[in-house]
């Protein structure tokens, strides 16, 4: 695992020479950030040793680099998710190398179902914490270079990019909700009772993708950022049948707000 990090650092490095300090990872259908991005290059994901390639509709497999107002990012344009047969250690695989290529922020967007009753659909959450239901990505062999066996958790999400989001949001006028996000394996939607288990253990929103990244990225010592897309509701009474195509269309329709409230984010 380790051979494999710094072989697919040392590809990246020869591609990229200046290598940002900050990295985005692009969720379902919030793509259009990378209109915005003056791209200096691209890295297709298939050419990078050992990087897994992404399958899903919807996710390109490419590392940007280029400047987001006046910040210089790293783009994730596709992530991994484990219930496409991946493990857990190909998830986060790209975190570890973008934390030894000299990551030190990462900004992670997904699309996720609301359980919160006063949550709609096209609404932007705010991850202030999570609850792990998928299996953990740091089980297995321990390396020192990775960070901690066991990481701390009780401040996961930085909140120094939590309050200057908030702020953010009002001066650009744009409502945000804040919550608790839960990670689960997918690829099933939930039934009616998982959503109201799922609620009751003091979830805000699901959904099937972060919380691996979140928690590499964490023991690696990297300040996360983290945004849902409410794409759909799991909220009695509101719970309806929907597809991946609703989930996108959705997103899309909310992924200009998000991407001013991350562009203002990463240049404040
Ligand atoms: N559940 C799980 N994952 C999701 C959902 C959901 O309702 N919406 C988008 N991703």
């Amino acid at each position: 695992m380790l051979t494999a990090t710094k072989e697919a650092v040392s590809f990246i490095r020869e591609k990229i020479k200046e290598i940002p300090k900050t990295a985005i990872i692009l969720g379902t259908g919030l793509g259009n950030i990378v209109e915005h991005l003056e791209v200096d290059c691209a890295v297709d994901y298939k050419t990078i040793p050992h990087f897994p390639v992404s399958t899903v509709e919807g996710h390109a497999g490419k590392l940007i680099c280029g400047k987001l107002g006046k910040t210089r990012v790293l783009v994730m344009q596709g992530r991994f998710h484990f219930y496409e047969g991946y493990s857990m250690q190909e998830v986060t695989f790209p975190i570890r190398v973008m934390k030894f290529l000299g990551i030190n922020t990462l900004i992670v967007s997904n699309a996720a179902g609301g359980m919160n009753p006063d949550f709609q659909v096209g609404d932007i959450m705010i991850i202030k914490d999570h609850i792990n239901t998928m299996p953990n990505p740091l089980i297995g062999k321990h390396h020192r270079e990775f960070g901690e066996r066991f990481p701390d958790m009780s401040q996961t999400y930085s909140s120094n990019l939590i309050q200057k989001a908030r702020e953010n949001a009002t001066e650009l006028q744009i409502p945000v909700r804040e919550g608790c996000y839960v990670g689960v394996t997918g690829p099933t939607l939930e039934t009616p009772k998982e959503y109201e288990y799922l609620r009751i253990i003091g979830g805000d929103a699901v959904g099937m993708s972060t919380v691996p990244e979140v928690i590499v990225a964490h023991q690696m010592g990297i300040r996360v950022f983290a945004v849902s897309v409410i794409t759909d509701l799991g909220v009695p009474g509101k719970i309806r049948k929907f597809t991946h195509k609703d989930v996108i269309e959705a997103a899309e329709k909310t992924a200009p707000k998000l991407t001013s409230l991350i562009i203002r984010l990463i240049n404040g």
